[in-house]
């Protein structure tokens, strides 16, 4: 083994989901690595509801809407990739609009609120997380769209030529599609073609190739 490759094995046992979870007084398993882009959230490890990133910058990317918001936020390392996948896809021609990206605890309570009322809790945690699981509370997260699809987050996306070119670009800039078709069962989470996720091109890389999802991955160190 190289010197490199065991400071990659050393890295990823640091950031092992065994390794990075601990319970809160309310009995709820918190992730403790929350300033790592390896961070794994999801339904049974969550970000503590006062947890802000530290280092949230506007992304200088095009975005479906006008006007300012917190939405357009990600943490420092990954809007500097989000910015550089965007110029790699226009340089091909393909237009991306950025559609969501850091979310609070407090915005992401009413959003799954809002869907829990419409759809029921169940029906709506198949799409949507609670608060604290989300990862759109790290700063890691960007929901991704197109003006072909009338910026919607459906899987008419995954069908457009701009979806398309994020799966097939996403990880050379450090993101993984991370809810991923067929794999429901293991994410917790429908198919998203929009939501990438920063794990950096190392590990975005691996992600793809093995065509794993992050549970997966991160479950081997
Ligand atoms: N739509 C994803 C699962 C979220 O709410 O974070
Ligand atoms: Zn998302």
């Amino acid at each position: 083994m190289t010197s490199s490759q065991a400071a990659f094995q050393a890295y990823m046992h640091d950031n092992s989901p065994a390794l990075t979870i601990t319970k809160n007084a309310g009995g709820k398993a918190i992730v403790t690595n929350t300033n790592s882009t390896l961070v794994l959230v999801n339904k049974k490890r969550e970000l503590d509801s006062t947890y802000t990133p530290k280092d949230l910058v506007v992304a200088k990317v095009t975005f479906s809407f006008s006007g300012t918001s917190p939405k357009q936020q990600l943490r420092a390392i990954a809007a500097q990739a989000l910015e550089k996948l965007f110029a790699g896809a226009e340089k091909d021609n393909i237009k991306l609009a950025a559609v969501s990206g850091y979310r609070s605890y407090a915005s992401q309570k009413s959003i799954f609120d809002n869907y829990a009322r419409k759809n029921g809790e169940d029906e709506a945690n198949t799409f949507s997380a609670h608060p604290g699981q989300s990862e759109h509370q790290t700063g890691l997260a960007m929901d991704v769209s197109s003006a072909s699809v009338n910026y919607n987050l459906d899987e008419s996306f995954g069908e457009s030529k701009e979806g398309k070119w994020l799966a097939a670009h996403a990880a050379d800039y450090g993101f993984i599609i991370r809810y991923e078709q067929g794999k429901e069962g293991l994410t917790g989470y429908m198919y998203e073609p929009w939501h990438i996720r920063y794990v950096g091109v190392v590990v975005a890389q691996q992600v793809k190739k093995n065509n794993e999802t992050l549970e997966q991955f991160l479950a081997k160190f």
